[in-house]
């Protein structure tokens, strides 16, 4: 028996747990911590991704599991996938002196410069006094980010001298992102199409999957606050082969050769937030792993076995194995929680009707007395594949009809408006 263990808890651990058991070399899954859906198709346990400890004595304990895969950011950036291989267990994520890539805009944003990648220009602070008086001088719009982990949220758009300071003043004094706002970036801000390109790479080649597009804002028409991902949707029509092939020359090998010429050799999921600009293509962020919710919009579409290309990573032969995609489309709506990305409750029951063309990936749901309930602010992602976005978005808002649960929230133009 041949088994592999998913650490993380939400859609896109699920979308990663389906692609491994489409393997014909994988007989099992297990998950940790999982989510109510995840569930249906792994075993799952109640060992958090932080609590590497229990994380290293389960797989001691599970002899079937042939790799671990950590998809979260926190435990990557914290070296989960280090100990797990000082413990002799085989793991796929990038290691701790990699991931920093993700865990330090100020690393990467330095990174960028050293070595000529495109990117917003921008000044790095430790300093309260010295980021204040700079931004006074600034132009703007004028963007704020907290360097460190902030779940998506540490970066504000300002569009004033009066918004830069009240950023400074939540990121640096009041904390409100904790330390990872000891250190900001004030950054350029940058005007265009978003496009998230995921690749594979082993630190010797890097394969972009299918290109995508995340849906950030709230509301329908990008009203609203920023959030985790209301949806996404693969591929981009924005994204030209030419424009490819231009950002394959001056940012997925640079940046797969910078890491290398650091001493932080990057293998792994390497996501890649673009920003396409009058001036050309431009990184807004990496990602040192699978996106969400852009996941369950690309692994759909991926026509090769996830499990041995992550294989082939971890061994450095990526280049022996053919990554390959469907020739179609795919789109994924996010069904959340009334009030997200703000307070919202939790433990309401939610009813799956008959679905049909599609797929219901789990993201912060539990169950409770046998019932299936919202457990956080994005609940589920409904997944379906088509022969073009329009195909897809309509079979994916057909099955999100068949799903309800109080408050729900969901926006009505993912996939439009491309
Ligand atoms: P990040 O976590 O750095 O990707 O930022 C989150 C979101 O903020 C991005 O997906 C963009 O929508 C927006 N953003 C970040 N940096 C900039 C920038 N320099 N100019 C415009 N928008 C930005
Ligand atoms: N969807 C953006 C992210 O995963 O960070």
């Amino acid at each position: 028996m041949n088994s592999v263990l998913v650490i993380g808890s939400g859609g896109r651990e699920h979308a990663i747990v389906k692609c491994l058991l489409n393997s014909d070399k994988v007989d099992k899954a297990y998950c940790l911590p999982g989510n109510a859906g995840i569930a249906q198709i792994a075993e799952t346990a109640p060992i958090g991704a932080m609590e590497f400890d229990k994380i290293v004595e389960f797989c001691k304990a599970h002899d079937d599991i042939s790799l671990v895969v950590v998809a979260p950011d926190d435990p990557l950036s914290a070296g989960l996938v280090d100990v797990l291989e000082e413990n002799g267990i085989r793991a796929f994520g990038p290691n701790k002196a990699a991931a920093i890539i993700e865990g330090s805009k100020a690393f990467s944003k330095d990174l960028m410069k050293k070595y000529d990648i495109p990117t917003a220009g921008y000044e790095v602070f430790t300093d309260y006094d010295k980021a204040v008086e700079y931004v006074k001088g600034a132009e703007y719009p004028l963007v704020v980010k907290a360097s460190g982990l902030a779940l998506g949220k540490g970066v504000i758009i300002c569009e004033s001298v009066n918004d830069a300071v009240d950023a400074l003043d939540g990121i640096m004094l009041d904390k409100r992102f904790g330390e990872a706002g000891n250190t900001v970036v004030v950054e350029e801000f940058l005007v265009g199409k978003e496009v998230s390109i995921l690749t594979f790479t082993d630190g010797k080649v890097v394969v972009p999957m299918v290109s995508s597009q995340d849906h950030k804002r709230v509301f329908d028409h990008d009203k609203g606050l920023n959030t985790g991902g209301m949806g996404a949707f693969a591929p981009s029509q924005a994204y030209t082969d030419e424009i490819a092939k231009e950002v394959e020359k001056k940012i997925l090998i640079p940046t797969m050769n910078a890491m290398n010429s650091e001493g932080r050799p990057f293998k792994g999921v390497l996501y890649f937030g673009l920003m396409m600009t009058k001036s050309g293509v431009k990184v807004l962020e990496y990602n040192a792993r699978f996106g969400d919710p852009e996941t369950q919009a690309v692994l759909p579409l991926i026509d090769c076995d996830l499990y041995e290309v992550m294989n082939a990573i971890i061994d450095q032969r990526l280049s022996e194995v053919e990554v390959k995609f469907q020739n179609k489309s795919a789109v994924c709506v996010v069904m959340a929680s009334g009030g997200y990305p703000e307070s919202y409750p939790k433990g309401l029951e939610i009813k799956i009707g008959q679905i049909e063309d599609a797929y219901v990936y789990h993201a912060g749901t539990a169950i409770k007395d046998g019932k299936l309930v919202t457990n956080g602010g994005r609940v589920l992602g409904v997944s379906a594949v088509g022969e073009d976005i329009e195909d897809a978005r309509v079979k994916a808002y057909k099955a999100v009809e068949n799903i309800s649960f109080d408050g729900v929230h969901f926006r009505r133009d993912i996939g439009k408006n491309l």
